[in-house]
């Protein structure tokens, strides 16, 4: 069974400020494919409190991690940094294909540093922040991941 844990990085959602749009969007779409959502959570765009949520999910050996938010240009974006921090190795080809294909809807896309990697027995893939870009990046990288776990589960 796949496990899922979404982890959105906001400040105002952790304020409170804005309600979490993106968590549920992707809730929704994992629902939709029959992965188990295990762990759900926001954080503040605080590199240390990143770290220490993923590195608590990947201890729990949780298949995928699928954070939102915090991947552009401004000082608090710091999710791939953080992200850096806990995997192994690189995955660059899963935010390729994100790119390329959402690239035929907006070229916006490129302007988005996530990365995906792997720590463990975990795949963590970072997305961009608002709903409209989760629905389309996951959209468009959901047809591999079952045989990137398979590849991780057997390593
Ligand atoms: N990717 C897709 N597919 N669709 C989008 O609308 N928005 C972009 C980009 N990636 C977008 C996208 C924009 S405008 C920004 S600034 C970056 O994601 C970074 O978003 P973040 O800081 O909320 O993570």
């Amino acid at each position: 069974m796949i496990t899922v844990g979404i982890l959105t990085i906001s400040d105002s959602s952790f304020k409170g400020l804005r309600k979490d749009q993106s968590g549920p969007v992707i809730y929704q779409m994992c629902e939709d494919l029959s992965w188990k959502v295990v762990q759900q959570k926001i954080v503040p765009d605080d590199i240390k409190q990143i770290i220490d949520v993923l590195s608590e999910w990947i201890s729990y050996k949780i298949s995928l991690i699928f954070t939102t938010g915090g991947t552009g240009f401004t000082k608090r974006d710091v999710t791939p940094e953080a992200t850096m921090e806990v995997i192994d190795k690189l995955i660059p080809g899963i935010p390729e294909l994100m790119r390329l294909e959402t690239s035929k809807i907006t070229k916006f896309t490129f302007l988005s540093r996530a990365l995906a990697g792997i720590s463990q027995q975990t795949l963590i893939i970072n997305l961009p922040g608002s709903p409209k870009a989760v629905e389309e990046c996951l959209s468009s990288i959901t047809s591999i991941l079952p045989h990137a776990l398979e590849m991780l589960e057997e390593s």
